[in-house]
């Protein structure tokens, strides 16, 4: 497809039996030498000039010179695909950023770039499109494109390999000039059909799948609002209504109330916090923390909650400083939120070992933070969802537990700002364990370590 330039203009240049000047330079001699011959042996001239005239007329229908035999060359010379400049096209296709095809009125590839092997399949020259695209609508519109020259966009999904959305733009295009473009001047060009389709795809997945996250969103997220608001609104009837006079109800139900009211507001604190991080994501904070630090005051933060539900919250580290670049409130909600999943879902009575450890790393050495439970762990199916916004394993055990299903998907956002890696390793019936590791920063320490807890 990439030939060169010297290549492309031989190929655009007409053949040399097309070339005027040799055939009127041929006539001419014939001419000459009729005249001359008649001269010399009369008799011989006269047919001569005969063969000469007719020669003229055969090579101005072949050459289509002079203009007034175009339309009668364009008639008796065979139809080839050749169009002036067609290298050209190929390189303008080849050029395109999207996957394009070249197709003849008839819908066979005249040529195509090497992003459609890629993005559809192998495209051969020659070919009915249909050995390509099997999607009924494409070939219909590149059918009627190259009838009546509208051009057409169809969208279409496959469900096979991936799940993905496609859109073809099926344009009709003139390649040869029109007979009547270089004619007679005033008159409107004579209407024509296209001699060519240009057909390209563009992959509408990636706007697909997030115009389909938007939506799941904001549909979880009023979701998750209406619940709790519905619960207040019957509670305030009830209030007013039945249970106007009963002070003992009244007492149980403004409890009931006050949990709801919370449970609304930590939805709207995370659901903000959430796009603030998503926002700064690429941001990478400046300063730096001492992870150990921060863990300790997780630990510290998380004790009345682990002696509720019998736990211990064991803390292991080798005794040196762990130095990270980090915003430290970001650090202490991503092991937060961690240390509460692990209590919370990990089994009363067990423990919870937080583990701290320096290995290397592709680029110096990292820190690893592993949360570990042993709690009934999460089936593999799970897993590679687990961080999507609202994803829960059990809806009602996170409910009760005045879960919102967001605290994954902020860890994430979290670890993604600081440039870390998130792990989930699990065994089901062994519990669950979650790693972060972060880039150490021991030079940047040395000068500046907030080690503050
Ligand atoms: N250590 C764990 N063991 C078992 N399941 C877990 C563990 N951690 C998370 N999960 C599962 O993953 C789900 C998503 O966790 P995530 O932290 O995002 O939400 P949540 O804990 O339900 O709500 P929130 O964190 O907002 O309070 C949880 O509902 C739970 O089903
Ligand atoms: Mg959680």
């Amino acid at each position: 497809m990439n030939e060169p330039a010297e290549a492309r203009d031989a190929a655009s240049a007409p053949p040399f039996w097309r070339q005027p000047r040799l055939w009127i330079g041929l006539i001419a001699a014939i001419v000459l030498v009729a005249m001359l011959s008649g001269e010399m042996a009369p008799g011989v001239g006269l047919p001569l000039l005969v063969v000469a005239v007719i020669g003229f007329f055969a090579c101005a229908i072949l050459t289509g010179e002079p203009p007034v035999l175009q339309r009668l060359a364009e008639k008796v010379r065979p139809q080839e695909d050749h169009v002036e400049g067609e290298p050209a096209v190929h390189a303008l296709i080849a050029a395109l950023p999207e996957p394009a095809l070249l197709l003849t009125p008839t819908g066979e590839i005249r040529t195509a770039n090497s992003r459609v092997a890629l993005a559809i399949g192998p495209a051969k020259v020659g070919d009915p499109l249909s050995f390509l695209v099997r999607v009924p609508e494409v070939l219909e519109a590149v059918r009627m494109a190259a009838e009546d020259g509208i051009p057409r966009r169809v969208e279409f999904a496959e469900r096979i390999p991936l799940d993905r959305w496609l859109e073809a733009h099926v344009v009709p295009v003139q390649l040869k000039p029109r007979p009547d473009a270089s004619g007679s001047k005033g008159a409107a060009p004579a209407p024509s059909k296209p001699d060519g389709v240009l057909l390209t795809f563009r992959d509408l997945t990636a706007q697909r799948r997030s115009e389909q996250m938007r939506a799941d969103f904001v549909a979880n997220a009023s979701h998750e609002l209406r619940t709790p608001l519905a619960s207040l609104s019957g509670f305030i009837e009830t209030l007013l209504g039945p249970a106007k006079n009963d002070a003992a109800a009244r007492e149980r139900f403004l409890g009931i109330m006050g949990a709801q009211a919370r449970r609304m507001s930590r939805l709207i604190d995370d659901l903000l916090s959430l796009s603030r991080i998503e926002l700064n994501v690429h941001v990478r904070p400046d300063t730096v923390v001492d992870l150990c630090g921060i863990l300790s005051h997780v630990r510290d933060t998380l004790g009345p909650l682990a002696q509720d539900r019998a736990i211990t919250i064991t803390l292991e580290t080798d005794g040196s400083a762990m130095p990270v670049r980090g915003d430290r409130d970001e650090l202490i909600r991503l092991f937060e939120n961690l240390v509460e999943n692990a209590l919370k879902y990990g089994g009363t009575g067990q423990n919870v070992d937080v583990r701290i450890a320096r290995e290397p790393g592709t680029q110096g050495d990292v820190a690893a933070v592993s949360v570990r439970d042993y709690g009934p762990g999460i089936a593999p199916e799970h897993l590679p969802r687990l961080t999507e916004r609202f994803y829960r394993v059990d809806v009602a055990a996170s409910r009760d537990q005045g879960g919102t299903g967001l605290g994954l998907a902020i860890v994430k956002h979290i670890v993604a700002r600081h440039r870390g890696r998130l792990m989930v390793e699990s065994t089901p019936g062994k519990g669950a364990t979650f790693t972060v590791r972060l880039d150490l920063s021991d030079d940047a320490a040395k000068n500046s370590v907030n080690t503050a807890a």
